[in-house]
């Protein structure tokens, strides 16, 4: 709304619900590369005006099922107030009919306002509340767009559920490249539907490696996955599975309000951005779908994340390489694998990271509390990171470093490492279900200068075999006493560290 009412809005775009036309008229937006249009598969429940039997509160944390979204706010609620008054929801023109029945999706009229809208500079889109839309792959992408454009998402995007719209496998659903100044607003929700690729999670599909050191108490029977089988009628869905939304090579992005929910693997990726902004946005998944992570960021900077539940099957968040200058504040967590920095390092790549802060947490059932995980076999440093006031309960491993990280049964021993030094852990507190301290660092490049500060963790007994904290290689000091004792961290620095060489430094 800010941005909307300092610049001048002149332009109010409206996704044009040429469902009734749409299949007939031209459209310029480029389409996701192998978006298939796939009329025989349409399913009349694939579009719906959404129901007021399912008004969950937002904020309501498991709403795996993607039947709920918000409670709908009065459409006022989202109008800008510009000089000359834009139409309103009820003017019939904007407001177009739901979609047909044998339409195959609306992808079309997406791109169609999308190309009008990147024209214009502080263009609004709106996606408006009450109504369902399905949309395949599709990139929203400039570099030729025009300046601060508004995508205000009050309905409903879900996404194809059948393997021939997504062709061979696709790393995004929705792409937005690209652009300056771009903003994704509203109380709509953004549904994968990713169920369907979840069924088909193949065995070779890499694990969380901390699954390891939990070993549960009882021999209760495993849980096997289900064999990926393609019906007779449906096929298979890729292996390549998409993330919802991906930002892509952006200045200034902002999203704020939305739900995104059942993603068949990371609901929100920032590659290649400088000014990120999330805030009050809330991403739901299942505790036990693989792979689907809540927020990622990655080769990018001036980054802050607040205000947020995260409710996912992977990490709720995830900081990866290239990341600088990343504030994460005031988030709920669960069920998630936690807030992680890495996996960093992997196939010996060079992995940067530097002054990350993660404070006013609340996590509660999650495999890991804060960690960092890197591969052996990398280079480049992880630097600056401070983890406060981190409120866990239930939580299977509340403090995580692992230098030894390795998503498949087996990986090669080698001795260089992402070296990690600054790593500030304070008034981290709650209950663990596990083991409340893990810090397993290189032999060869120790960990350095890590603090401890205020920490209690109390053990629950539940399903688990229970540990004590352990050390391999850390150094650094406690400034307090802690709960439990943590003996195993070496103090000072280590005498024999080999320094990395300039060309494995950031
Ligand atoms: C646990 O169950 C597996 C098979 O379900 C069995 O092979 C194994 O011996 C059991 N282990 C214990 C400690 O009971
Ligand atoms: C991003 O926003 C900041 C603050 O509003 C502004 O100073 C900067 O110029 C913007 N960046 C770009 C590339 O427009
Ligand atoms: C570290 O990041 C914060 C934002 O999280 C920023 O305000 C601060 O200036 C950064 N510090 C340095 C030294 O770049
Ligand atoms: C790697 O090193 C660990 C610890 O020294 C050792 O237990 C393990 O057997 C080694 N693995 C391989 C594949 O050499």
């Amino acid at each position: 709304m800010k941005a909307m009412s300092l610049k001048s809005v002149t332009f109010m775009i409206f996704v044009a619900f040429l469902v009734w036309s749409s299949a007939f008229e031209t459209c310029n937006a480029r389409r996701g590369k192998h978006w298939r249009q796939s009329r025989s598969s349409s399913d009349s429940s694939l579009w719906k005006k959404k129901g007021s039997s399912s008004s969950h509160h937002r904020s309501s944390h498991n709403n795996h099922n993607g039947g709920s979204k918000p409670k709908p706010k009065p459409p006022s609620y989202h109008k800008p107030t510009p000089p000359a008054s834009p139409p309103p929801y009820s003017k019939p023109k904007p407001n177009v009919p739901p979609p047909k029945a044998d339409d195959g999706g609306h992808s079309e009229a997406f791109e169609a306002a999308w190309t009008a809208a990147c024209k214009v500079e502080s263009s609004i889109m709106i996606v408006p509340t009450d109504y369902v839309f399905l949309v395949g792959p599709i990139s929203f992408s400039g570099p030729y767009c025009q300046k601060n454009i508004v995508f205000q998402l009050d309905g409903k995007i879900i996404a194809p559920t059948s393997y021939k719209d997504w062709g061979k496998g696709l790393l995004w659903w929705m792409d937005f490249t690209k652009l300056v100044g771009i903003t994704i607003q509203g109380n709509g929700i953004i549904d994968g539907r990713g169920s369907v690729w979840w069924q088909d999670y193949p065995y070779d599909d890499p694990f969380d490696d901390e699954s390891k050191l939990i070993v549960p108490l009882y021999n209760t029977t495993q849980k096997h996955k289900p064999i990926p089988v393609g019906s007779e009628l449906d096929g298979k869905m890729p292996s390549i599975k998409p993330t919802a939304l991906r930002f892509y090579g952006s200045f200034n992005v902002t999203v704020t309000g939305i739900t995104i929910q059942n993603s068949p693997q990371c609901h929100l990726k920032f590659d290649n951005c400088i000014g990120v902004m999330v805030h009050d946005i809330s991403v739901s998944s299942p505790g036990d779908s693989p792979n689907t992570d809540g927020i990622h960021l990655q080769n990018s900077k001036d980054a802050v994340i607040r205000s947020s539940t995260l409710a996912c099957g992977d990490d709720c968040v995830s900081i990866q390489t290239g990341c600088s200058n990343i504030y994460v504040h005031n988030v709920n967590c669960g069920p998630g694998h936690g807030i992680s920095i890495g996996s960093l390092g992997k196939d010996n790549s060079k992995a940067c990271v530097s002054n990350i802060t993660i404070r006013d947490v609340i996590m509660h059932n999650t495999m890991n509390g804060v960690r960092i995980k890197t591969w052996q076999g990398g280079s480049g440093s992880v630097q600056g990171v401070l983890f406060s006031n981190i409120q866990v309960s239930e939580v299977q491993l509340p403090i995580v470093i692992d230098q030894f990280y390795c998503d498949k049964m087996k990986c090669k021993n080698q001795t260089s490492a992402v070296a990690l030094s600054g790593i500030t852990y304070e008034k981290i507190r709650g209950t663990y279900t596990v083991k409340p301290v893990h810090f397993a660092c290189s032999d060869n490049l120790p960990c350095v200068d890590v603090t401890l500060n205020s920490i209690q963790l109390k053990p629950m007994q539940e399903r688990y075999h229970m540990y004590d904290p352990f050390c391999w290689q850390t150094f650094g000091e406690l400034t307090t006493p802690t709960v439990p004792p943590i003996a195993c961290l070496q103090v000072g620095k280590p005498s024999s560290n080999r320094p990395q060489s300039d060309h494995d430094a950031c």
